[in-house]
């Protein structure tokens, strides 16, 4: 009876113990982790694990000091603790250009899976780096280029020429991306052209050069029209004042030097009389001379609507 007793107890115990084991295995650790870095940015990709329940999981790392000389420590991830998501950016995790050990557990309730680890361990080194892409503009004759979707850590050279004038190829560097660079004054009429390579500075690495992009600036035409017209209106706005206060001067000095006031009877010309007089009798030789001629001239207007009357 009490062996029986025992042995019930034992059985009860064991199936316990089993049962929690069991609980443990049944909690499948996350599978096939990978890192997808690109660009010096890194993401921890894992697939799911299906059981029933929330799946949660999270994520730690280890840096290549610690797992040299304190090997139990390992560092949670913050936003990537207990999560629904199957992937990590681990980007701000990886500070030095040295071995990042990573690892991932499944989370259901209160019940926990093994970790699951990266493997191998993670370098930046290994990092991708995409072909950069540049975009080429002519704003207001200010040749400028624009290096899209890439980021910080970065610094690009920015190779550029004059179509035809290919021996002579101009370089700036900017760490700026996603804004216009400047990059000189643009010629009208001309074609420009440029290429990008992309310097990853925590790794000492470049990327392949760029697609070359070309820009054709547009023709003189419409601002000569337009310059012309503003010089036409510069002037006018600069002449108008200086001529309206000259005319002013000049009449303010009319009225300084010469008042418009009548002349005394005393200061007027003696002998005036007989000056008028002899004005008097030429003015009649010349009216004779006058008629003279004015007889002419109707006499011609007179045969010139002769001519043409026979035709009416
Ligand atoms: C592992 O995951 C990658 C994508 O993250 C996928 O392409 C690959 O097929 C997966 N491998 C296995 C064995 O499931
Ligand atoms: C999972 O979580 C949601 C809330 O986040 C809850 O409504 C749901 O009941 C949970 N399911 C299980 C199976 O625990
Ligand atoms: C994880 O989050 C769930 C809710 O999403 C919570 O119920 C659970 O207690 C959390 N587990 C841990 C270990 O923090
Ligand atoms: C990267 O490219 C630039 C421009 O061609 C060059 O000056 C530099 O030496 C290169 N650096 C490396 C590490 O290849």
């Amino acid at each position: 009876m009490d062996m029986s007793r025992g042995c019930a107890l034992q059985a009860l115990l064991i199936v316990f113990i089993t049962g929690s084991l069991a609980d443990l295995q049944l909690l499948p650790s996350p599978v096939n982790i990978s890192m997808v870095s690109i660009n010096l940015k890194h993401t921890l990709y894992w697939d799911p694990v299906m059981v029933p329940g929330n799946v949660t999981y999270s994520v730690q790392t280890q840096g290549e000091f610690e797992s040299r000389f304190v090997s139990h420590y390992w560092h949670e991830i913050k936003n990537c603790w207990n999560i629904s998501a199957r992937k990590c950016d681990v980007t701000q995790e990886v500070s030095t250009s040295v071995m990042y050990k990573f690892r991932v557990q499944t989370l259901v309730g209160d019940r926990l899976s093994a970790w699951a680890e990266l493997d191998p361990p993670f370098n930046r080194r290994s990092t991708l780096l995409t072909l950069p892409k540049v975009e080429l503009q002519v704003s207001e004759l200010n040749l400028v280029a624009q290096i899209k979707d890439y980021g910080a850590d970065f610094t690009f050279f920015i190779f550029y020429w004059k179509k035809g004038g290919e021996d002579d190829v101009n370089c700036i560097t900017t760490s700026s991306y996603d804004v216009s660079t400047y990059l000189e004054k643009a010629e009208e009429g001309k074609e420009y052209c440029a290429e990008v390579i992309a310097y990853a500075r925590p790794i000492n690495r470049n990327s392949s050069r760029s697609d070359t992009v070309c820009v054709q600036v547009q023709g003189a035409k419409q601002s000569v029209v337009f310059i012309t017209l503003l010089s036409i209106f510069g002037v006018v706005l600069v002449f108008v004042p200086i001529v309206l206060g000259v005319w002013k001067f000049a009449y303010v000095l009319r009225y300084y030097c010469c008042p418009d006031e009548d002349i005394p009877e005393m200061l007027k010309e003696p002998n005036m009389g007989q000056r008028m007089l002899r004005n008097s009798h030429s003015s009649e030789d010349s009216e004779e001379i006058n008629n003279v001629e004015l007889h002419e001239h109707r006499l011609l207007e007179n045969s010139s609507f002769i001519v043409k009357m026979p035709k009416l």
